[in-house]
């Protein structure tokens, strides 16, 4: 049977991964990479950096491969994420079907955490309910940006025994401040944190964690957000791209 190893890469960092990750790396005959067009192309760099600093075995092959854009024209949010997903499961079955032989093996190398805001295992097992090539998969943690965010910061994401939210910028308004003392705000596109009213809860924002281009900024949130819209919007213009994350905390370890 064919064998998948869906592996964390960790956040842009490459001595990120772990050695069950290199380990995976090295048991795949091909290594999967995904091109998203030119804003993304400095992650595919990563992807690419990783797999020739540790890949040691000889016929390793790399493989890259296109991810179809989301459409969103005349779609509710599901229905198009629904659409987008069928293709690219279309495409992995494409390329476990003509890039992996038989008892051979692949790996896709996932940024940050599988587990975390990332649908290549929800895109696999669909793959493998449509039973049209079989194979088996594993998963290989890998480090979190949230990870990523709080050791830059120097700080614990949650508040002596308290809960933590993790949240998009989409949802954050329906939760922090009112409902929970700590969030943490992924793909937000909308600069949730500028629209909310909580003037006095600390931020702990960053972008491009782990990379060369690590931007981390903090402080009482009137304070700061307008610093961290500029810092944000000029390093977007910079890269063409950005990809940050913050944790909003309300109140402090010892309040009730
Ligand atoms: C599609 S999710 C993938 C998350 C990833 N699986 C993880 O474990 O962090 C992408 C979001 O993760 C966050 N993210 C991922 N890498 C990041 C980095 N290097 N710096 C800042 N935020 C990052 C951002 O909020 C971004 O919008």
């Amino acid at each position: 049977m064919k064998h998948l190893y869906i592996v964390g890469i960790g956040t842009g960092n490459p001595e990120h991964l772990t050695i069950q990750a290199i380990n995976a790396l090295n048991k795949a005959d091909v290594l999967f990479i995904p091109t998203k067009g030119a804003s993304k192309t400095e992650l595919a760099d990563v992807r690419r950096e990783i797999c020739e600093r540790y890949v040691t075995r000889p016929d390793s092959r790399t493989v890259e491969y296109d991810v179809p854009s989301r459409q969103t024209a005349g779609r509710s949010y599901l229905q198009s994420v629904d659409e987008w997903h069928a293709g690219i499961a279309r495409t992995y079955e494409a390329l476990f079907a003509t890039e992996i032989s038989e008892g051979g093996s692949g790996a896709f190398l996932v940024w940050g955490d599988p587990s975390l805001y990332d649908s290549t295992i929800r895109i696999i097992e669909r793959v493998k309910a449509a039973d049209q090539v079989e194979f088996d998969y594993s998963v290989i943690p890998g480090i979190t940006s949230i990870q990523a965010l709080a050791a830059s910061h120097r700080i614990p994401i949650n508040a002596i025994g308290k809960p933590v939210q993790i949240t998009t910028g989409r949802s954050l308004a329906e939760s922090f401040p009112q409902h929970v003392d700590s969030a943490v705000v992924m793909l937000d596109g909308e600069q949730a944190f500028s629209k909310i009213d909580a003037p006095d809860a600390e931020i702990f924002w960053g972008a491009y964690l782990g990379t060369q281009d690590e931007i981390i900024v903090s402080g009482r949130l009137a304070d700061v957000a307008g610093d961290i819209l500029k810092t944000r919007a000029e390093a977007r213009e910079r890269h063409g791209w950005i990809m940050d994350i913050y944790l909003l905390r309300n109140g402090g370890d010892r309040d009730e």
